[in-house]
Parts: structure tokens; C-alpha cells; sequence
């Protein structure tokens, strides 16, 4: 008979944006007339910068011919892109990245949701709190999460980093009497508080990693979105490239949410147990994965041409104007928050100390507004809200008119 995989049967009910869409779904039933304005999940309005929109037609037109057609690609990825893509980082953070260490994927969400398949059952995983959900549920899919308890909102085996307002949001170093995890999820800029670290706080966990023999699987995907002095790369920190893999993506830097591109970086000297990683993810790769689209990788390469460059940054610039108005607005209201700066999402204090979905269901009905509560991201964002800046403009400031409105201001 076939036995189902119980891992999966002990996760909590949906995925957290899948049940956002459901609610979502339900409201506009309800009140088909009434349009809703959408700053929950991450994702972007702006089109695709004319730079990449041009260089997709071409390469819709070389599969026309015959001399031009691409079928299966290497399943790293093409040359043409990871060669840019190395290229960029020395460009970007003076950092040395050889092209064969770069993994052409369909996404970051994929990458780090799969990384975790070339550790042992036993491997121990420690994740902030809040969290992008991601990291934890695919942990819990491997079996490596333990039970989860509804009432704390917490998995028995995970080793949990609170990341609060009176540390800034920022997972801080495990104290010496505190369990070693060996994998170390951490996302900067963060999702979904905003806060990014220092690189101060970068040196110490790398430093930590190096003597603990852990990993850190470091999420970058928002990367872009630094205004500040702050490290873009975990490879920016020196020591990093033996305890260190970083996750990239297209989505936010270009707006290919849609067409989904990103990349992992793996250095050569990173081994485990003498066992290479970069060989490893490889193997992995080659028999799970025929590469990353075609299409979605001659984008990817105009992203770094002169004319994609200029036109990406400004579609952040763009969102980062919707940031910033959001702080504005919002602080001006009375609303405690925090984010926003190199991040393009805004995190929220609700009021009053207010449950997270009761802020969530509040926003919905009386504003038309949809966010994302902060307790759906774990039991530390109880209490809190996340709004993104991916909103058009016009939104943005219809959503604070509303917001506005629906608190008596
Ligand atoms: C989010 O809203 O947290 C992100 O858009 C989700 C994702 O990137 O998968």
C-alpha cells in the first residue's frame, strides 16, 4: 500500500500566501465591487525594463531558426549569464566569484527550499523568528523540524533566532551554553521585518559559523534594496567562502517575478565532511533540474547591460519612493514601524497590540487593504504587520488615504 510521506501531513494548514489568496478570494465574492488594493504578497507592478523586453523578443526569434534554436541548456546555467553574473559581483561588492561557482535557477524560493536535500536527516536547522516561511517548511518536508505545536506556533527540532524590537530584528549570536545548529538560515535584507544587519553582525555570525563548523545559507534576494553603507554579499565578509552559500534572484532586482530567474553561489572550497558542496549541488542539479529557462536567462543577461542597469534601478528607485512614503504616512498616523529603508517592505506595529490576522481581517474590510500579518511568518511577528513597497505608486497612496480614513484621520 502506499504510505504517504507524514512530513507533509504534519504541517500547519496552507502555505501562508496561499491562504492570503483565500481570504482574498472570499472578500471579493462578497463584495465584488468593491476593488482591494494589494501590499501583501512581494511581488512587483512595474514592467520588465525595455532593455530586457528587447532582448527577450530577440531570443523568442532565434528559436525560429534553425541556427539560432536552443533546446536543453547546461544545467548550471549558460555561460553567457554566469559569466555576468560573476562579472557583477566583483563590479558590485569588489567581491571574486569564478562563473563555475554560480548556479542558474528558476528562483531563490526553489534554491533555498531545495539547498537543504544535501544534508542528513539528523542535520540542526536554526531560522529567525519571524521567518520567510520557506526556510521552515521545507525543513519540516525533510523531516528535520520535528512536531509542530499550534499553540506556541513552533516546531520541536528547530533552533529558533528571535529577532525583536529590542534587538533591532536582528538574529543575534547563539550564547556558549545555547545549542550549535548546523544549517543557518539568514535573509538580508530582511524578509519580512526589513531590518538589514551590519557588518559587524555579519562578521560575528561568519566567525561563529567558521568555528562551529556550521553553514549559513544566506538569502539575498532583496539585496538592491541597500541604501546604506552594508554589506550587498555574505562574500563581502572575509572568512565567508568556507562557511557560506548565498541565494540571489531576479525577481525583485528586475522584476522577473513572472518569468522566474535567481542563482546560488557555492564557492569551490566549501566541504563538508571532505565532501565538496559545489560538486554536490551540482549532482543535485544535473538530475533534478534541466536548467533554468532559455528565454528567462537572455533576459537575465540584459539586466546587466549599461541600458538594463539604469532602467533597473530605476523601477527600485520607484518602490523605494513608495517606501518611503509609507514611513512617512504611516508614522505620521501614529503607527510604530520599522524597515523600509533598505528593504521594500515596512513592518508594522499594530495597534494597540492587536493580533496580527484580527489587524489583517480590520485592513481588509474596513480599508480594502491587503497585508500581510506578521504571526503567519512565526510567533515573534504576533503583533505585527508587513506592507510591501511593490505597489504602484497610485496604490500606495490610495492605500494610505484609506488607512487614513478607516483610523478616523
Ligand atoms: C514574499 O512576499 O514574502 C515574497 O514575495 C515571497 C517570495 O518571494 O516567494
Amino acid at each position: 500500500m502506499i504510505q504517504i510521506n507524514q512530513n507533509y501531513t504534519k504541517l500547519p494548514g496552507n502555505y501562508l500566501f496561499a491562504d492570503i489568496s483565500r481570504k482574498i478570494s472570499l472578500y471579493q465574492q462578497r463584495h465584488p465591487d468593491k476593488p482591494l488594493i494589494r501590499l501583501g504578497i512581494g511581488d512587483v507592478t512595474r514592467p520588465l525594463a525595455p532593455a530586457i523586453i528587447s532582448q527577450l523578443h530577440q531570443a523568442v526569434d532565434e528559436q525560429a531558426e534553425t541556427a539560432t534554436f536552443k533546446g536543453y541548456g547546461p544545467e548550471q546555467g549558460y555561460a553567457f549569464l554566469r559569466e555576468k553574473i560573476a562579472k557583477d559581483y566583483q563590479n558590485r561588492c569588489g567581491v571574486k566569484i569564478q562563473a563555475d561557482e554560480i548556479f542558474v535557477s528558476d528562483g531563490s524560493k526553489c534554491d533555498t527550499g531545495n539547498f537543504g536535500e544535501l544534508f542528513a536527516d539528523d542535520t540542526k536547522v536554526a531560522v529567525c523568528d519571524p521567518v520567510y516561511p520557506v526556510y521552515v517548511d521545507s525543513n519540516a518536508m525533510a523531516g528535520r523540524a520535528g512536531t509542530y505545536n499550534q499553540k506556541t506556533g513552533r516546531w520541536s527540532q528547530l533552533n529558533y533566532l528571535p529577532c525583536l524590537e529590542d534587538n533591532d530584528f536582528l538574529p543575534q549570536i547563539p550564547g556558549p551554553a545555547e545549542p550549535v545548529p548546523d544549517l543557518i538560515y539568514l535573509c538580508f535584507p530582511n524578509n519580512p521585518t526589513g531590518a538589514m544587519a551590519g557588518r559587524e553582525l555579519l562578521e560575528d555570525w561568519v566567525a561563529y559559523a567558521r568555528e562551529h563548523g556550521s553553514l549559513i545559507l544566506y538569502d539575498a534576494a532583496y539585496a538592491a534594496f541597500i541604501r546604506e553603507d552594508l554589506p550587498l554579499s555574505i562574500f563581502e565578509i572575509e572568512g565567508a567562502r568556507s562557511c557560506a552559500v548565498e541565494f540571489c534572484s531576479f525577481s525583485k532586482l528586475a522584476g522577473f517575478t513572472g518569468i522566474r530567474l535567481g542563482y546560488a553561489v557555492i564557492p569551490d572550497e566549501l566541504a563538508f565532511q571532505g565532501v565538496q558542496l559545489n560538486a554536490l549541488w551540482s549532482r543535485r542539479q544535473t538530475t533534478k533540474f534541466n536548467g533554468a529557462c532559455c528565454l528567462a536567462q537572455s533576459a537575465g543577461a540584459a539586466v546587466f547591460s549599461e541600458a538594463g542597469q539604469q532602467q533597473i534601478k530605476d523601477a527600485i528607485r520607484y518602490y523605494q519612493e513608495n517606501a518611503d512614503l509609507m514611513i512617512q504616512a504611516l508614522s505620521e498616523m501614529g503607527f510604530k514601524l520599522s524597515g523600509g529603508v533598505n528593504a521594500p517592505y515596512i513592518w508594522l506595529k499594530t495597534p494597540d497590540n492587536m493580533p496580527s490576522w484580527d489587524f489583517f481581517d480590520l485592513l481588509l474590510n474596513e480599508a480594502g487593504v491587503v497585508g500581510t500579518p506578521g504571526s503567519g511568518f512565526g510567533p515573534c511577528g504576533e503583533g505585527y504587520f508587513r506592507l510591501t513597497a511593490f505597489g504602484t505608486h497610485e496604490h500606495t497612496a490610495q492605500a494610505i488615504d484609506r488607512i487614513k480614513q478607516s483610523f478616523g484621520q
